[in-house]
C-alpha cells in the first residue's frame, strides 16, 4: 500500500496523492511509486494527459514528509534528494502533457511537484510556498531552477528566501497557474474539460510540440530552433498530417491515429 492512486478517464490519467493524514506529504513509498507510475503511464500509448492532484481539499502535498525526514540519517537524506530528480523527472519528459490540478495548499517538495509539470491550475484557497530555508535547508526537487525560469529571479527570491506564500490569485498573475477554478468545483474535472482540445488532437504533433517548448525552457534560441526543425520533421512524415489534410479538403473533422 502506498499513497497513490491512478485512474483512467478515458485518454487521460489522474494520478492522486493520497496521504490525507499527512496533508499528503511524499514519504519514500510515495516517491518511489509516483516514478513508476510515471514510467508506466509514459510507456502506455494510449495515455494522452495526465492530471496530478492530492486527496480532499485541503492539501495538494505538504513537501516531505517531516516525520519520516526526522528519523533519517544525513545519508538518507541525499538519496532521497537523487530520487526526487529521478522519481520526478517523468513531470516534464513525458510524451503527453502533465497538468498539476492544485486542490490545496502545495509546500515545499508539494509546491516543486507542480513546478515540474507543464501546466498548472488551482482551487480558489491555494497557497503556494518553498518554507525550506525557515527549516534550515533549501528546496531540493528543484524549486530554485524551476521557479525563477517561470516566475522570475526577484519574485522566486521573495518566495525562497522570504517565505513569501503565494494565493492563487497572485500564481494566476504572474502566470504560475493557468486557471483558477470557480469556488466549490473540482479543480481535476476543470482540468480535464482544459485539456479536451488537446486530447483531441494528434498525438505526434502533441509530442513534438511538447519536446520542443520544453527545450525553450532551457537552451539557447539557436539550439531550440533546431530541436523544433527535428520535432517538426516527426510530424512532416506522420500520417496524421495526411489525414488533417484531406480531413480539411472534405469539411469533416480529422480522425487521428497516432502514426
Ligand atoms: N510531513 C508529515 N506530516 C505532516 C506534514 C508533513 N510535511 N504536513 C502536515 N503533516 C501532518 C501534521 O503533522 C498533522 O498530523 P497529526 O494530526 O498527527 O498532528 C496532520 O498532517 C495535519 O496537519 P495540520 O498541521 O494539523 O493541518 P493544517 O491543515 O492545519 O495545516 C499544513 C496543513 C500543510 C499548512 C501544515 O501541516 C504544515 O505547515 N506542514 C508542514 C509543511 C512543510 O513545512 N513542508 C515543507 C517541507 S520541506
Amino acid at each position: 500500500m502506498t499513497g497513490l492512486r491512478v485512474e483512467r478517464r478515458e485518454r487521460a490519467a489522474i494520478v492522486t496523492i493520497d496521504r490525507p493524514d499527512r496533508r499528503n506529504a511524499l514519504d519514500r513509498a510515495t516517491l518511489a511509486e509516483l516514478g513508476r507510475v510515471g514510467a508506466e503511464l509514459g510507456a502506455d500509448p494510449s495515455v494522452g494527459a495526465v492530471v496530478v492532484t492530492g486527496a480532499g481539499d485541503k492539501a495538494f502535498c505538504s513537501g516531505a514528509d517531516l516525520k519520516e525526514r526526522l528519523a533519517m540519517s544525513d545519508e538518507q537524506v541525499r538519496e532521497m534528494l537523487d530520487a526526487y530528480r529521478l522519481e520526478l523527472a517523468w513531470l516534464g519528459s513525458s510524451p503527453f502533457p502533465v497538468v498539476a490540478a492544485l486542490n490545496g495548499i502545495a509546500l515545499g517538495g508539494g509546491f516543486e511537484i507542480a513546478l515540474a509539470c507543464d501546466l498548472r491550475l488551482a482551487a480558489p484557497h491555494v497557497e503556494l510556498g518553498l518554507p525550506e530555508t525557515s527549516l534550515a535547508i533549501i528546496p531540493g526537487a528543484g524549486g530554485t531552477q524551476r521557479l525563477p525560469r517561470l516566475i522570475g529571479y526577484a519574485r522566486a527570491c521573495e518566495v525562497i528566501l522570504l517565505g513569501k506564500r503565494l494565493t492563487a490569485s497572485e500564481a494566476l498573475e504572474m502566470g504560475l497557474v493557468s486557471r483558477v477554478s470557480a469556488p466549490g468545483a473540482s479543480v481535476v474535472d476543470e482540468a480535464l474539460a482544459w485539456l479536451k482540445p488537446g486530447l483531441e488532437g494528434s498525438p505526434i504533433a502533441t509530442r513534438s510540440a511538447l519536446v520542443a517548448l520544453r527545450a525553450a525552457t532551457s537552451l539557447p534560441l539557436d539550439a531550440g530552433l533546431d530541436i523544433e526543425r527535428r520535432a517538426y520533421e516527426t510530424c512532416l512524415v506522420s500520417e496524421d498530417r495526411r489525414e488533417a489534410l484531406r480531413a480539411f479538403a472534405e469539411k469533416r473533422p480529422p480522425m487521428y491515429q497516432g502514426r
